[in-house]
C-alpha cells in the first residue's frame, strides 16, 4: 500500500445520507462480506472480538422501518408546535409514512452490537474496538464505491429493535445502525468537510 494513496483515500470518505436507487444499484452480499471481513480485523484488546452484526433482510428492514417511523413521527409531533404542524400540513401519520418510505429506500441496513463484558475497563475497550471495526467497514465500503451512514438514532436503543433481533440488552448493546448504498455523487454532503489542522489538536512535546 502506497502511503501517498492511503491518506487521500481516508480523507475522501464521507458519511452518506442518500444512495443510488436500490433496485438498480443493490449492495451485493459479496461486497458486504468484504466489509465485514475488514471490520473483524480491527484491533481489540485481549482479542475479545466484541462486535456482532445483523444484516437486515427485507422483512427485518420493514420491521425496523416501522420502529424508525414511529420514533420519527413521535419526535416531530411532540417537538413541533401545533401551528407549525398545521402550516406544514403534517401529522403523526404523514410523518410516519414519510419516515417509513425513507427507511425502506435504504439499500442495505446492518446493525452493529457490542457483546457486553461485566468488566468496566473491558467495556470501554470493547466499545473502542467496535468503533475501529465500523471504521474498517466504512473504509472497505468506500473502496467499493459504497457509502455508509453510521447512525446512533433512536432505533438502536428501542426495545422493539432488540426484540426483532431476538437479543437481550443485558448481553448486547446496539451501538450503531449502518445504512449503506452505492454513492450518489450529487448527494454527498460536506464533501469538503474541514478538519482542524493537526497543529491545533496535537501538542508536540520535547
Ligand atoms: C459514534 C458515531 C455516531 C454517529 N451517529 C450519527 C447519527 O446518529 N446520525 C448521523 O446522521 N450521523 C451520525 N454519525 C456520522 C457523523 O455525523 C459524521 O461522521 C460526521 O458528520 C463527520 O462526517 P464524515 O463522516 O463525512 O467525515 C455518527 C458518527 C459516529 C462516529
Amino acid at each position: 500500500m502506497n502511503p501517498n494513496h492511503l491518506l487521500p483515500f481516508i480523507q475522501s470518505r464521507r458519511t452518506c445520507y442518500q444512495f443510488l436507487e436500490k433496485t438498480e444499484f443493490p449492495v451485493h452480499l459479496k461486497s458486504i462480506q468484504m466489509c465485514l471481513n475488514a471490520a473483524i480485523y480491527a484491533p481489540n484488546h485481549k482479542l475479545t472480538q466484541p462486535w456482532r452484526f445483523w444484516l437486515a433482510g427485507e422483512d427485518t428492514q420493514r420491521q425496523l422501518a416501522h420502529i424508525y417511523a414511529d420514533n420519527r413521527a413521535l419526535k416531530n409531533t411532540q417537538t413541533l408546535t401545533k401551528e407549525l404542524l398545521g402550516k406544514l400540513e403534517m401529522d403523526y401519520d404523514r410523518f410516519y409514512q414519510k419516515a417509513f418510505d425513507k427507511f425502506m429506500a435504504i439499500p442495505s441496513v446492518i446493525l452493529v452490537g457490542q457483546h457486553l463484558s461485566m468488566n468496566k475497563v473491558a467495556y470501554k475497550e470493547d466499545y473502542a474496538a467496535c468503533s475501529c471495526a465500523i471504521q474498517n467497514f466504512q473504509l472497505m465500503a468506500w473502496s467499493l464505491n459504497i457509502g455508509v451512514q453510521w447512525s446512533t438514532g433512536p432505533i438502536i436503543s428501542d426495545q422493539r429493535t432488540y426484540d426483532a433481533l431476538n437479543i437481550e440488552k443485558e448481553n448486547i448493546e446496539l451501538i450503531g445502525a449502518l445504512y449503506l448504498g452505492h454513492i450518489d455523487e450529487d448527494c454527498l454532503p460536506n464533501k469538503e468537510l474541514k478538519r482542524k489542522p493537526i497543529n491545533e489538536v496535537t501538542t508536540f512535546l520535547n
